[in-house]
């Protein structure tokens, strides 16, 4: 472990080894996108077109990567995103990056669709996490899963507005990706080049939906997600549900897929206390606007009235760097977190959180910038 560690320098190489160590669905299902995967690549490119201003003379002896989330302090501008099936990349996966998160000190996301349920993420970590919802047209149970997430602890709600239909990811129809894999030889033939994560596997009874399975009707152990999601998830929800869902729950309420100014608008009307500009990775409407693209209009709609955060291509500090200098409070990594997880566990997210605040304090200091809130449009050179 420790040789491999040395051999880790930016979060690209931990995805190459959970490349090697994840079996081939559930690291596609991880590494995809919808339709031709544009949206997910123009999530990198969009970024990398953006250029830094590199400022000299300035003292930068004390330098503070520290920010607030919904007035949560935090030690850098990144949460943990909710993923699905996160479990599935690395044995017992929620449990380990929440307590990653935790030590860190970055709020984590617990998805609806996990595979380690609330009731035992909480067990496992002393903070309260966030929770994801994702609003099924079983309406009891909807509110059933708010109770649970209030019940143990949980402040923040995530609400996700971009999902109410899966998008298609072609790679997991090629893969037939279902949770736990189906035994076809196809499947087992990869398994078997995967020991490390089998054993894992075969330590832990959490293997299916934790969440969903036992509470909702139709999900068995080898449901296709996207099958499910669209036979469960609610098509019909609009502004007026969001609203009485929102006041329904007693905390705070981050509304998460908004890349369009007038929706972000409503959200605010709607009692968002955050919004997430975001395309759900890229694996919803391809084609749609890259997450930082659409950042600077929905921050200048509504960021002096909510907080604006952003996911979507954050790979390294640098993302986080021009996120916020497009107005974005904070970010949070879904797909980062999952190359730490699948390449080494609870070590490898603890690694990536640290390679990202690295890498944030060095492209600060660089900028002539001392602390998160002198990040601003100044620090970067727009592409025309
Ligand atoms: C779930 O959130 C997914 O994107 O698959």
């Amino acid at each position: 472990m420790a040789a491999t560690t040395r051999r880790i320098a930016c979060v690209e190489d931990l995805r190459r080894l959970a490349k090697k160590r994840v079996p081939r669905m559930f690291y596609d299902y991880v590494d995809g996108g919808s339709w031709t995967e544009q949206t997910y690549r123009e999530n990198h490119s969009d970024f990398a077109r953006i250029r830094l201003r590199q400022r000299v003379g300035v003292d930068v002896g004390h330098r503070s990567t520290s920010a607030t989330m919904l007035g949560q302090p935090i030690r850098m501008p990144v949460a943990i995103a909710p993923t699905g099936l996160t479990g599935m990349t690395h044995a017992d996966g929620e449990i380990l990056a929440a307590r990653a998160a935790e030590k860190f000190g970055v709020p984590f996301t617990l998805s609806t669709v996990s595979i380690c349920s609330l009731e035992d993420v909480a067990a496992h970590v002393e903070k309260p996490f966030w929770f994801q919802l994702y609003v099924m047209r079983d309406r009891d149970f909807v509110h059933g899963l708010m109770d649970r997430a209030a019940a143990v602890g949980c402040p923040t709600l995530v609400l996700t507005l971009d999902l109410q239909i899966s998008g298609q990811r072609n790679k997991d129809i090629y893969n037939g990706l279902s949770s736990p894999p189906r035994p076809t030889l196809r499947n087992l033939a990869n398994l078997a080049t995967k020991p490390r994560w089998c054993l894992a596997m075969l330590g832990t009874r959490r293997r299916t939906f934790g969440n969903l399975v036992g509470h909702v009707k139709g999900l068995d152990d080898t449901t296709s997600l996207a099958k499910w999601t669209n036979s469960q998830f609610d098509p019909t929800l609009d502004w007026d549900a969001v609203r009485r869902i929102r006041d329904r729950w007693p905390g705070r309420m981050v509304m998460k897929g908004i890349l369009d100014p007038a929706d972000a608008e409503r959200a605010v009307e709607a009692g968002a206390d955050a919004i997430v500009v975001s395309n759900h990775g890229g694996r919803q409407l391809d084609g749609a606007l890259s997450s930082i693209a659409a950042l600077p209009a929905v921050a200048a709609a509504v960021g002096s009235k909510t907080e604006v955060h952003l996911d979507g291509g954050i790979l390294s500090g640098r993302e986080v760097f021009k996120a916020v200098a497009l107005g974005a409070r904070s970010t949070y990594i879904g797909r980062s977190m999952l190359y730490g997880l699948g390449a080494m566990g609870e070590a490898g997210v603890a690694k990536v959180l640290e390679l990202i605040r690295n890498e944030l304090d060095l492209t600060m200091a660089l900028c002539g910038v001392r602390n998160v809130g002198e990040i601003g449009r100044e620090s970067l050179v727009l592409p025309r």
